[in-house]
């Protein structure tokens, strides 16, 4: 098969690719460079920080197949993908729990001021009494958008002895049941925002999610609350966060993984303040989801080509999308 690799994934799936096809590796490459590159390829995976738009998948004719290595749709046209009938397969699971992970390591992150602490023992000061912290142990966990893996940090958390509370979109009995079962009360944005000690943000980006951390949100956030985003960069207004954490804060701080300008050299304003911690967009990056993801991909490539190395590749595609 033609392939070409949008965006960067594990190593040892890549060479496994290169020795069964014919694959163009276009890492972090704009658009253009990507409509030149389209042309005769049937299969193009990609993660985030690359845009699959309908006048890119117009410049591939041949294209039969494309698999998103995560769990976001919002950087594809998906109206034009159905349009035209292409196959879509989204590799969600692995990323989700390395996500719901990463949200933890920010959070005591941010309570145990650990970037802090690291930064004044390094250059020899002992700031112990200055770096007291905050335990989870009976914390209000608050998570916005309790949905794949908003539901695990809760469930996590409840593991922690915090008091998860969530939202979602399109709220049901049935769902308000199975987060319960997670440990999860199932409330609304407003009672999430008034009530967490520790605010974490997992919704899709879309447009009713655009700017949803705004001015307004912000002014009604417990005192003394924590923030972390590990959505996407639209999701929180970041001019808004900076001048909430520069005026008279209510947040004691805030983590981002997720930004609204990503990519090499691009520096959030937010970078000044010492209780903001940026990271980026390594929520899904653990080698474990990484494998995990690329073993995945070659299932469904090699299924999609109904290669000899799969005895049954409705099965392999089966497996391979769950
Ligand atoms: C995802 O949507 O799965 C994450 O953003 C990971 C990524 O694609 O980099």
């Amino acid at each position: 098969m033609k392939i070409l690799l949008a965006s960067s994934i594990c190593p040892e799936t890549i060479k496994k690719l290169c020795d069964k096809h014919d694959v163009i590796c276009a890492f972090n490459a704009n658009g253009e460079v990507l409509r030149s590159l389209v042309g005769d390829r049937e299969i193009l995976v990609f993660r985030s920080g690359v845009r699959i738009t309908a006048d890119l998948m117009e410049k591939a004719p041949h294209l039969k197949l494309l698999v998103r290595a995560g769990s976001g749709t919002d950087n594809i046209d998906l109206e034009y993908l159905a349009k035209r009938g292409l196959s879509f397969f989204r590799i969600a699971e692995p990323g989700a729990q390395a996500v719901a992970e990463m949200s933890f390591a920010l959070m005591l992150a941010l309570a145990r001021n650990l970037m802090q602490a690291d930064h004044f023992t390094r250059r020899g000061r002992w700031v112990k009494e200055e770096m007291i912290g905050y335990s989870l142990k009976g914390k209000v966990l608050g998570i916005i958008g309790a949905g794949n893996i908003g539901s695990r940090v809760g469930q996590l958390g409840a593991a922690w002895g915090m008091k998860p509370i969530g939202c979602i979109e399109h709220p049901s009995l049935a769902a308000a049941a199975e987060l319960r079962l997670k440990g999860i009360r199932l409330t609304n944005l407003n009672e999430v925002v008034a009530q967490a000690d520790f605010l974490t943000v997992h919704v899709p980006f879309s447009e009713s999610t655009r700017n949803l951390i705004d001015a307004q949100v912000l002014s009604r956030v417990k005192n003394g609350a924590f923030l972390i985003n590990l959505a996407r960069g639209g999701v929180v207004d970041e001019k808004a966060l900076y001048d909430h954490l520069t005026n008279g804060a209510r947040l004691r701080g805030a983590a981002l993984d997720v930004h609204q300008h990503e990519g090499e050299g691009k520096i959030s304003p937010l970078a000044e303040l010492p209780n903001v911690i940026l990271t980026p967009h390594i929520g899904a990056m653990t080698l474990d989801a990484q494998q995990e993801i690329g073993r995945r991909i070659q299932a469904i490539v090699d299924a999609f080509a109904g290669s000899s190395a799969i005895q049954d590749p409705e099965r392999a595609f089966a497996a391979a999308v769950l």
